[in-house]
């Protein structure tokens, strides 16, 4: 598995330190709101897992799983595979991701979410990808701004590989071309 990897872009030590530091962040900001934190699946399964081991406050938490890509490129579309369990009406809502790339994904699930009138709706990604958005939304947590690659491991993937690897590494070209 590791010989896919062509450099480690952010190392264990590096993610836990900052996933524990936006923990910290999120517990001030919300303290007595009693947030739903809502997992965007699969990608955010590493990140969300080690990320609400340092919030502090009262808080819920529930699940999406979305389509949106295969291979490395977005096709455009969002498709729900499983929708909330948990009325959201009135709570404040921060959806957790891997990572922000075009924006398409999370941009779609803002507006379809927002209809059920939840007091607020932030976004916390553990990677933003700049250089790539298309659409109209910013991180209002993000641990990490990463360069144009492609990256897996930590929970992300490359056609359902790598999310068991510990780290964020950048994937070989030669994996995908
Ligand atoms: P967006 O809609 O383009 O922002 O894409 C969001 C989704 O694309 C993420 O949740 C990831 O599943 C996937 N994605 C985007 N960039 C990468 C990457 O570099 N590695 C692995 N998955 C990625
Ligand atoms: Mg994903």
């Amino acid at each position: 598995m590791e010989k896919a990897i062509e450099r480690v872009l952010v190392r264990q030590e590096e993610i836990q330190a900052a996933v524990s530091e936006m923990g910290a962040k999120i517990s001030r900001d919300y303290a007595g709101k009693d947030p739903v934190f809502v997992g965007v699946l699969k990608g955010c399964f590493v990140f969300m897992a080690d990320l609400m081991r340092h919030v502090t406050i009262d808080c819920s938490m529930d699940f999406m799983a979305v389509s949106s890509y295969s291979g490395t490129n977005s096709t455009g579309a969002v498709s729900i595979n499983k929708d909330l369990s948990e009325s959201i009406d009135g709570r404040h809502i921060i959806l957790v991701e891997d990572i922000l790339d075009s924006g398409v994904t999370l941009n779609y699930l803002k507006n379809y979410l927002q209809v059920r009138e939840p007091a607020s709706i932030a976004v916390a990604t553990l990677l933003d990808k700049p250089a790539r958005r298309k659409a109209d939304i910013h991180a209002d947590y993000s641990c990490f701004e990463i360069p144009d690659a492609f990256v897996v491991g930590y929970g992300l993937d490359y056609n359902e590989r790598y999310r068991n690897l510990p780290y964020i590494g950048i994937l070989k070209p030669e994996i995908y071309s």
